[in-house]
């Protein structure tokens, strides 16, 4: 068994002729172990207005009870539900997580029924990538909460897309994998749903709204998914209830004028809905996920950070100057931001010093005022002092007189 290594250039790869079984053809299977040892995760979104049958398609999929007391229709907010069951068929696990849109439509903003939808979407790729970012990853038992599908119901009115409808789908056909299904289609009639059906996509068509088409790059499904993506937006009936029919019991709903079997492909597009997305196309649809939906949520996220592939000169730039670039801009900036608080206080400190003085200045004014005032008190008091004690040795002059002059008077009467 002889091998030669050559490192050379990729595009001058020689092709190494072999001489033995060296075993590697059996990788794939070891990927397969691998996968069924870790187990498969798919997490779905519904949304759709109260009461069009969320929850019952849900069931309907997977055999669940999720439904539970009806919504009101006078929700502030729309809330979102959160369901993760695990499923197992053969030896493959299954989690599955399901999210389902509660009090969608019953607001008077629009913006207020599309908003947490596209919230809680952005939050799934950011703990994603915020697990990315770590320096420990843990990604084998890490729950991938991203959405790889989300089933959009429409109204089954036979006339078209409501503003709210076409603004969500707007705003979220680039976050997630995007499939139209027209609800309770037992309620229209099969010429009004084709009608309909067409009107539907011609709408997100004039609108640039993309949805999600099932890929006809693999020669094995591209027949059928080529097929399928004419039958969009599938025509959905749900339904938890067995009605007998024939000598079988199957699941539909039982009309005055007969049953509707929900498993049958005549009577309604939910088998299609079932196959494409749990048999022929999950995976892929977990694939466009990651890199397409995810790739330009991270790309988005790290240019916000500063983080660009190319300089300003158009050349290749590394992790590692792009690192160092920003580490010097943030300690600029910092240094920027220091010396503007300095200066801050500087000038605060010279605003106070300067109000503390004029203060002092006024006080000692206030006190020579005062000082001046209290002095010519005491001189005008003085000089009033001064007069009285005058006025004083003048009535004690004038008494001692009037006495000297009454007893020289007294002693005159006496003689004569
Ligand atoms: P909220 O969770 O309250 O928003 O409702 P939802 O969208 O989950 O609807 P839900 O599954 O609770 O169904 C509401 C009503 O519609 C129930 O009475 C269902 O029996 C009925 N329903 C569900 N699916 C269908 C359907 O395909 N056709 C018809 N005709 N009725 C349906």
């Amino acid at each position: 068994l002889t091998c030669v290594f050559f490192q050379q250039k990729e595009e001058n790869i020689r092709c190494l002729t072999m001489l033995g079984h060296f075993g590697f053809e059996c990788l794939p299977h070891q990927l397969v172990t691998k996968s069924i040892q870790q187990g498969f995760s798919f997490n779905i979104l519904c949304v759709g207005e109260t009461g069009l049958g969320k929850s019952t398609l849900i069931d309907t999929l997977f055999n669940t009870n999720s439904r539970e007391k009806k919504s009101s229709h006078f929700r502030p907010n729309v809330e979102l539900k959160i369901q993760t069951y695990q499923l197992q068929e053969s030896n493959v696990q299954l989690k599955l997580t399901v999210v389902t849109t509660v009090g969608y439509g019953d607001q008077m903003s629009k913006e207020a029924s599309y908003q947490p939808i596209v919230s809680y979407v952005d939050a799934q790729f950011e703990a994603y990538f915020q697990e990315e970012l770590k320096i420990k990853r843990s990604f084998a038992d890490y729950h991938d909460t991203r959405i790889h599908v989300c089933l959009f119901f429409i109204a089954p009115t036979g006339h078209s897309l409501k503003a709210l409808d076409l603004l969500t789908l707007k705003t979220i056909d680039s976050k997630v994998n995007i499939i139209p299904l027209i609800a309770k289609a037992d309620t229209i009639s099969k010429n009004d749903l084709q009608t309909f059906k067409s009107k539907i996509m011609n709408e997100l068509i004039s609108n640039g709204i993309q949805i999600y088409q099932f890929p006809t790059d693999d020669k094995t499904t591209a027949q059928m998914n080529s097929s399928m993506n004419e039958h969009l937006p599938f025509a959905v009936v749900g339904c938890m209830d067995e009605v007998k029919v024939g000598k079988r019991m199957v699941r539909g709903r039982l009309y005055p004028w007969g049953v509707l079997q929900v498993e049958n492909e005549n009577h309604c597009d939910f088998v299609k809905l079932r196959d494409m997305l749990l048999c022929t196309n999950t995976e892929h649809l977990k694939e466009v996920t990651h890199t397409k939906h995810y790739e330009c949520y991270r790309r988005c996220r790290l240019q916000k950070m500063g983080f660009t592939d190319v300089g300003p000169d158009n050349q290749p730039l590394s992790f590692q100057e792009i690192y160092e670039a920003k580490r010097k801009e943030f300690h600029e900036q910092c240094q920027r931001e220091e010396e503007e608080l300095k200066h801050k206080f500087m000038q605060r400190v010279m605003e106070k010093e300067i109000a503390f003085k004029e203060t002092e200045k006024e006080l000692q004014d206030k006190f020579e005022r005062l000082k001046r005032i209290q002095q010519e008190e005491t001189i005008k008091l003085e000089e009033e002092k001064r007069k009285l004690d005058e006025e004083i040795m003048n009535f004690y002059k004038m008494k001692a007189d009037s006495e000297i002059s009454q007893t020289q008077g007294c002693a005159n009467i006496k003689k004569d």
